[in-house]
Formats: structure tokens, sequence, C-alpha cells
């Protein structure tokens, strides 16, 4: 399938300069906003619930609530992005983090599996794995991360400590490089608006289709998707039943690639203790570079995949990695 789109117009397609010259993406948590926080924190200590059953209403955040909502909005229908500053990370234990970031979570969507074990939360670290390893995972490396999108409707991070050195995250608005792409190469937009075959990767369910097709761009009532992790487009190409990548395709994956890094595309999100970004996944493709760590500052890192609960409908060629393409419902992350 071929997707027409048309220039897309709106805040998602932002260029660098707009995040620096505009706050409306970042928040400083009040002192109020803190209290809230400890108060769900000690109330759902004492319910004991499991992980899975933290929601908002077992985080229950009276006035923070409806500042998140707002957020969850701007996410799904403005810049795609808002950073939570100044969570006071060092005054928690590790399992007090988690619960308060799958609390806060909670209001945004649906926490997803991030591995075939179920865990809803994956604690961000190097523990010395090759990405290019066959069963390498971006979260469990140093490496640094080619552009590339996650499997969830958002993704959120939390900054608990960061590394000696590198490490910087990168961002960039999908619809922003779509349309430069469609300006400057109108081929080449085509091609990466038609179908790719995408492998599955080596830590999903083996009881799915190895591959599926999938365009990288898509637009379905009127909202843009995208779906990009090369790795898994070049792991279809391992498949003999699977058509070898045209020149033309190569050219276009090759542009994208060098356009995203590009000033006029690529920002820089300064990401310190603390913070939490939470990002449209399908409107912003994210990237890191390598990092090292010292026995003082070694980086670590929370992260949450969620299906929001304002989220977009999406092309029917999301079926096979997202198990649905309803918005509002539980889909994406690794199916179980
Ligand atoms: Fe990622």
């Amino acid at each position: 399938m071929t997707y027409d789109i048309q220039r897309i117009s709106g805040a998602s397609a932002w260029e660098p300069r707009a995040l620096e010259q505009d706050d409306r993406w970042k928040y400083k948590l009040t002192e109020h906003d803190i209290r809230e926080i400890n108060i769900a924190l000690s109330k759902i200590q004492k319910l004991n619930v499991g992980e899975e059953k933290i929601n908002p209403d077992t985080f229950e955040l009276p006035l923070l609530s409806a500042k998140l909502s707002e957020f969850s909005d701007a996410i799904e229908n403005d810049m795609g992005i808002i950073v939570l500053k100044g969570l006071p990370v060092e005054h928690y234990s590790k399992e007090e983090l988690k619960t308060i970031f799958l609390g806060i979570g909670s209001h945004f969507g649906y926490q997803l599996p991030q591995s075939l074990g179920g865990e809803l939360l994956q604690e961000v670290f190097n523990r010395g794995e090759n990405l290019y390893a066959n069963t390498g995972r971006g979260t469990n490396t140093s490496d640094k991360l080619p552009w590339h999108t996650d499997r969830s409707d958002i993704v959120s991070l939390l900054c608990v400590n960061r590394s000696e050195t590198g490490g910087e995250s990168k961002l960039a608005s999908l619809t922003n490089v779509y349309n430069k792409i469609k300006e400057e190469r109108p081929d080449l937009a085509e091609v990466l608006c038609t179908d790719f075959y995408h492998g599955r990767a080596p830590f999903e369910s083996k009881d799915l289709s190895p591959w599926y097709k999938l365009p990288i761009f898509t637009e379905y009532e009127g909202k843009f998707a995208s779906r990009y992790l090369r790795r898994f487009v070049e792991l279809g190409q391992e498949y003999p039943e699977v058509p070898r990548f045209s020149d033309k395709q190569i050219e276009a994956l090759d542009y994208l690639d060098k356009r995203l890094d590009d000033n006029d595309v690529c920002f820089y999100l300064p990401f310190e203790v603390g913070d939490m970004q939470i990002i449209n996944n399908f409107t912003i493709c994210h990237s890191r570079n390598t990092y090292t760590d010292s026995p003082e500052k070694t980086r670590f890192l929370m992260r949450l995949w969620l299906a929001s609960y304002k989220g977009r409908a999406l092309a029917p060629e999301f079926q096979s990695l997202y198990g649905t393409t309803e918005g509002g419902v539980i889909r994406g992350g690794i199916l179980l």
C-alpha cells in the first residue's frame, strides 16, 4: 500500500529551534505536585498491589492529574513531547521510583509489556551487550543508537543517573523530516510511504509471522504515524520470500538517516537527573550518542511503553506490530 501524505502542518512538525524558543513542552514539578506524589506513593504502598494494578485510581493525584491530562493532549495533538522536571529521585529507593514512574505514567496510558517476561518497566543501563549481536537490545548497551521509534504510542524515560560522558538524547520530528523529504525529494518520500518488509526482533514471540509489511510513513483518518527501525527493515531481507531492496529504497533510507541528523531536524534534548521525558512515538523518533560510565556516574534510566488513552487510530498495516489498530485501547509493546 502507498499512502499519499500531503505536507503536514501543525505543531508536531517542529524544527529544533521551535523547542529552543518555546518552553511549553517543559514543566517543573511544584512542591505541591511532589507532595501529591508522595501521598500517592504511601497510599499505594499500603495497598500492596502489583505493578499491573498501578493506575490513576490507585495512584491518585488530585490536582496534578488535570495537568497530566493536558500534557497527554499535547503529546497526541501538539508538539508530541513533554518533559516533567524536578522529581527528587535521590529521595527514593529504586522500588519507590519504579512505583512513582509507573504511577505518573498510568495517567497517560496503559503500561505495556517490554519483554516476553511481561516486564512493564525496563531498566536502561549498560549490561555490556552488543547492540548488533542477534539478541542485543538498545536498553542494555552503551552503544550509539541509530534513529528509531519504539513499539508503543508513547515512550517515557526517567533519568535516575547520568553517564560520565556522552549519552546525549536526540529527538526528531518525523512529520518535520517528512515535509523536508517531500519538498526536496518527492520521489523518495513516496518510496517511504510504500511498504517495507520488517523482520521480527529476536525478543518477540516466535508464534508471530517472521516479517510484516509496513510503510515507514503512514496516515490514517488524517493522523500521521511512522514506524522506523532500520535494523529490523534490514532483518526482513534475511527471508528469501521477501523481495530484495530496490536501489531507490536504499537511497530513501539513507536520505532519511542523513536528514534526521541535520540541524533543521535533530534536537539535542538536555536530559537531567530527575527529568521524565514523554514522547509521541508515532511523530517523534529518537537516538542516543554512545556513552561512558564511571563508578560515580553510571547512566541509569527507567523506561515505560504506554498505550495512550487518547491514541490515534492506525493504518491497517500496524495490526501486525501493535495487535490492533484501534486507538485508546491496550495495543503495542511485546505481544504476549
Ligand atoms: Fe528506543
